[in-house]
């Protein structure tokens, strides 16, 4: 099942909750909650509190993308603020599989990510410990830029991983995508699908949102 995930990233941090709202009304199947460090990524957004503040704006799933260096000491402020899906970078510190372990015993559902520079052979082993996975099609840090297609085998092997593996667990990408960069993502297998400025830059969010839908639903059919 296709999900499409707005990032609010690129909403208006003055009226997030509205914003928040806006992507619900539309038909936004969960929220992408960046949240950067200054450290891990050269930029600084979001904190538990405002998670918080996102958890009584919504219903629907909250999907917290942690671009941080130490996610062990910020996983439980993350959840009790509300977090549904918790992604950690693989290339951030601490033992990996112990924090995914730990994000799931605390009630929330285990994310791992990659950035774009990074082996998929690093993370392809641990898609039983989660049940989501993001491939990032981009540098994070910031929102606009441009799709990197090394995404793409990414994406694929990560798709027969999972499927390998018989687990339900969501294929997410992030980046840079737009009409033009959908069909191919959707097509290498990703089912989660996360834009930022595609969406909250359009004047017509409903008819992104479902244009979106069926830009992958179509690329699917002819795979
Ligand atoms: C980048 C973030 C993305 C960002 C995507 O660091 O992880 O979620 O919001 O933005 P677009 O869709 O504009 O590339
Ligand atoms: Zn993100």
């Amino acid at each position: 099942m296709i999900k499409i995930a707005p990032s609010i990233l690129s909403a208006d941090f003055g009226r997030l909750a509205e914003e928040t709202g806006k992507a619900e009304d539309a038909g936004a199947d969960w929220i992408h909650v960046d949240v950067m460090d200054g450290h891990f990524v050269p930029n600084i957004t979001i904190g538990p509190s405002m998670v918080a503040a996102l958890r009584r704006a919504t219903t629907l799933p909250l999907d917290v993308h942690l671009m941080i260096s130490d996610p062990a000491q910020y996983i439980d402020r993350f959840i009790e603020a509300g977090a549904d899906y918790l992604t950690i970078h693989i290339e951030s510190n601490g033992d990996i599989p112990s924090i995914l372990k730990a994000i799931r015993e605390k009630g929330a559902r285990p994310g791992l990510t990659l950035n774009p520079p990074t082996a998929v052979s690093r993370i392809v082993d641990m898609v039983h410990l989660v049940d989501l996975v993001l491939v990032m099609s981009v540098n994070p840090g910031f929102g606009g830029q441009k799709f990197i297609p090394s995404a793409l085998p990414k994406l694929r092997t990560l798709r027969d991983a999972i499927d390998a593996s018989g687990r339900e667990v969501d294929l997410e990408v992030d980046g840079g995508i737009n009409p033009d960069t959908l069909p191919e993502a959707c097509r290498a297998g990703a089912n989660v699908i996360v834009a930022g400025s595609a969406i909250y830059g359009s004047g017509d969010m409903k008819a992104t949102i479902s244009s979106f839908r069926e830009i992958c639903e179509k690329a699917n059919e002819a795979n």
